[in-house]
């Protein structure tokens, strides 16, 4: 064990590469809306909640006070039945490359495992990609009332599996959930290629470089 006890994933962009999904699905609500966008804007919406998400789309199109709460909770909905018909295949084959040789490191370590995910699809994901098991603990994303950039979501993992935020370690794909990572005093591994991720501890290009040897190193 290193001088942390406790390890927190973000799920989308982390665990599988639901991030994607999320981008077609809000694309596709964004062409419906005649707003459209590209994926440096996607960057923006990635670990933030579903309906921050449609708020920062509807002003990128100018639109945010064309609709009422109603009807933006309808886009909500309609969004998130184009993203659950996208996933609806999602296997063990979708787990990022090291991903669940990793998960099973930690455990035979005596790691905590939790994960702190924005997405009420969380659980459902988890299970479909048979991953279940290796986490003590699962945020219900119901149960968040602020939004990463927010530390809410970690602090509330971190507490879950009663490991003290200073020994968690918490690792992100996005600005966001990097910022969230920080603001809850955790060390911040950012996994991908994008400049916004610098205010991480360490950032590594992709999950295959994530083993038990880095934890143990840092
Ligand atoms: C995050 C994703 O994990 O979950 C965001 O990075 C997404 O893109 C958010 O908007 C909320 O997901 P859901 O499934 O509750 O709409
Ligand atoms: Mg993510």
């Amino acid at each position: 064990m290193s001088r942390f006890e406790a390890v927190i994933f973000d799920l989308d962009g982390v665990i599988t590469d639901t991030a994607e999904y999320h981008y077609l699905a809000w694309k596709q609500l964004g062409t419906e809306l005649g707003i459209s966008f590209d994926r440096e804007f996607n960057e923006t919406l990635k670990g933030v909640d579903r309906m921050g998400s449609l708020e920062r789309i509807l002003e990128l199109g100018g639109r945010q006070d064309d609709f009422t709460v109603e009807e933006k909770e309808a886009f909500a909905t309609k969004k998130n039945e184009h993203y659950v018909s996208l996933i609806q295949d999602v296997s063990p084959a979708d787990i990022l490359p090291g991903i669940e040789q990793f998960l099973k490191d930690l455990r035979v370590a005596g790691y905590k495992i939790a994960m702190a995910s924005a997405s009420k699809n969380a659980f459902a994901v988890t299970n479909s990609l048979g991953l279940n098991d290796y986490f003590d603990h699962i945020v219900d994303a119901a149960t968040v009332v602020k939004s990463k950039p927010d530390p809410e979501v970690f602090l509330k993992a971190a507490e879950a599996v009663g490991v003290r935020p200073d020994k968690c370690i918490g690792i992100e794909d996005a600005a966001a959930g990097v910022t969230a990572i920080n603001d809850a005093g955790m060390y911040a591994i950012a996994i991908g290629a994008d400049e916004g991720l610098s205010h991480a501890n360490i950032v590594l290009r992709s999950t295959e470089s994530l083993t038990i040897d880095v934890v143990r190193g840092i």
